[in-house]
């Protein structure tokens, strides 16, 4: 059986990754992480969008035969117009989460944050307003959050501080639900709902795009039950850093990461 592909712009998306391999133990999985293009949360539109097909193109070279968007930034920006050029199968990361996000809401209310270019593209409040007119979306990039969860700050003053200062328009707007639009921010659970509250919701949406995914290899009759997967892993640059990272990311250590040269 064919492999599923994962692509980010680099270890972010390991923590849809990690949900893939929980949920879909059986099934053999080729991660891209491009390492030497990362940020992609503060470059704009067209350059996303470049790279996002580079990156596909790559996986289909490996005969994946679906492939799941591992980032919000290249979700927002670059899925919906390339979606409809490629034949696979190509799963994000905005819908499943705002459908989880709309059904938890009690009073209307969702906060959503990310990185400035997924906030700048409205993704999440266009699709949510889509299925719940009526919602209230109070939308704030959060950039620090991203080399606070590489450098394993995740707790501590300076983290509080800055988390107050981010989320302060999210608690003005009485939100009672928190989309944490993009793939580190599951890493800063604990101090996003120490600022927030302990009755806030938090929608990883990652779960849901496991789910997403099953759903659709289940339609097709690609599934794989049986077995254990192999789940290999590839980056544009510097493996080692890729590595020191992975175990926080993924949850185990990460063996025989191999570098291309070209995407
Ligand atoms: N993976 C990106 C996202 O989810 C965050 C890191 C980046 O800016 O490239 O938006």
């Amino acid at each position: 059986m064919k492999p599923i592909g994962v692509f980010d712009s680099g270890v972010g998306g390991l923590t849809v990754a990690k949900e893939l391999i929980r949920q879909l133990p059986g099934e053999d999985i080729v991660y891209f992480g491009d390492t030497a293009r990362v940020p992609y949360g503060i470059k704009s539109k067209e350059t996303v969008i470049r790279f996002s097909i580079e990156n596909i193109l790559f996986l289909l070279k490996q005969d994946v035969k679906l492939i799941c968007v591992a980032c919000n930034t290249v979700s927002s920006f670059a899925l919906p117009v390339i979606k409809h050029h490629f034949k696979v199968p190509i799963v994000g990361v905005i819908t499943p989460g705002v459908r989880e996000a709309v059904y938890a809401t009690r009073n209307n209310r969702i906060g959503v944050i990310g990185t400035k270019g997924t906030i700048k593209s409205r993704s999440y409040e266009l699709e949510i307003k889509q299925i719940n007119p009526k919602a209230k979306v109070t939308a704030v990039a959060c950039p620090l959050f991203v080399p606070f969860a590489e450098e394993g700050w995740l707790s501590g003053r300076v983290v509080l501080e800055v988390a107050r200062a981010y989320l302060k328009p999210l608690k003005h707007a009485g939100v009672d639900t928190v989309i944490l639009g993009c793939t580190h921010y599951p890493l800063l659970k604990p101090i996003i709902r120490k600022v927030m509250g302990e009755n806030i919701v938090l929608i990883d949406s990652a779960q849901q795009v496991a789910i997403e995914v099953k759903k659709i290899l289940t339609q097709e009759g690609l599934l794989n039950r049986n077995g254990k997967g192999k789940h290999k892993f590839y980056v544009s640059d510097n493996p080692e850093w890729f590595s020191g990272l992975a175990k926080r990311f993924l949850g185990e250590q990460v063996r025989g990461i191999k570098k291309v040269d070209s995407v």
